[in-house]
């Protein structure tokens, strides 16, 4: 595990696009694991900027979000579908078709749960996860407690959880969907790199149980430390709890070049 911390959120982003920049040089048709929440955005207006100055084409790429609410309608400016769409899919050039999310309004949701895991394993598996983290150490909607084994499935989510996301619903919790669709924690283990990103004081708890706790489901983040190949980025004040952050700043101080992410 990879553990870099930043000076600034905006230098999280940077970072962030480098690794899917030097991904996407060597694979033009790589797959995106696609976080939404307010993490990933300075990622993909990194992304983007990198696009535009003609660096890399994002054509080619196919890409799955992580997770969905359930019953938001089409067009709701939540639904994650909606939000990825307005995040990332309107600023880079890859064909919006090829970006697919957990089916929120399915009638039948068990099977519109295994026909995600199967559009994803058709797909080749995703190359690179990008990742944030709740406060309560959840990754995509796998709250504590979920099986590290899961798969997409239906979760309920909890009132912490509904409590942060209310920003996004003019702060009326009522508006906050109790259900979602998340990609399993097993799913996200199948990812060939993880990019985990925190920003913020109020991550900093989640972050230390994530990288130097105990891996246990009750910090469904801390699973990270299982997978062959993860890269942490965070910045100082996600990092302040973290008992090795001299060695963690040492090591990305003597990273050798060639190695990239
Ligand atoms: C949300 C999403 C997660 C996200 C996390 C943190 O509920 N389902 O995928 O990583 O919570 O969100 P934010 O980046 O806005 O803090």
């Amino acid at each position: 595990m990879e553990v870099v911390i930043t000076s600034s959120p905006d230098e999280i982003g940077r970072l962030g696009a480098e690794a899917v920049v030097q991904l996407v040089s060597r694979k033009p048709d790589a797959v995106l694991g696609l976080a939404t929440g307010s993490s990933p955005v300075g990622l993909y207006d990194h992304l983007a900027r990198r696009v535009r100055e003609g660096e890399i084409s994002l054509r080619q790429c196919s890409a799955f979000l992580l997770d969905e609410y359930v019953g938001l309608p089409e067009g709701h400016p939540e639904r994650y579908r909606t939000v990825i769409e307005r995040d990332f899919v309107s600023k880079v050039d890859i064909p919006s078709a090829a970006v697919s999310g957990p089916d929120g309004l399915a009638i039948d949701i068990p099977e519109a749960c295994a026909a995600y895991e199967q559009a994803i394993e058709d797909a080749g598996g995703v190359d690179l996860q990008i990742l944030g983290i709740g406060s309560d150490g959840h990754i995509a909607f796998n709250e504590p407690g979920s099986s590290l084994a899961s798969r997409t499935r239906i979760k309920a989510l909890t009132s912490q959880t509904r409590i942060d996301n209310a920003r996004f619903f003019g702060g009326d919790l009522e508006e906050v969907p109790t259900l979602s669709l998340t990609q399993g924690i097993g799913t996200i283990m199948d990812a060939r790199h993880l990019v985990l990103i925190a920003s913020g004081a109020h991550k900093a708890e989640a972050m230390r149980n994530a990288i130097e706790g105990p891996v246990s489901a009750m910090c469904p983040g801390s699973v990270v430390q299982l997978h062959p190949h993860v890269t942490v980025i965070l910045d100082e004040a996600a990092a302040v709890d973290l008992t090795f952050a001299s060695y963690y700043r040492e090591a990305w101080a003597a990273k050798p070049k060639w190695q990239g992410f």
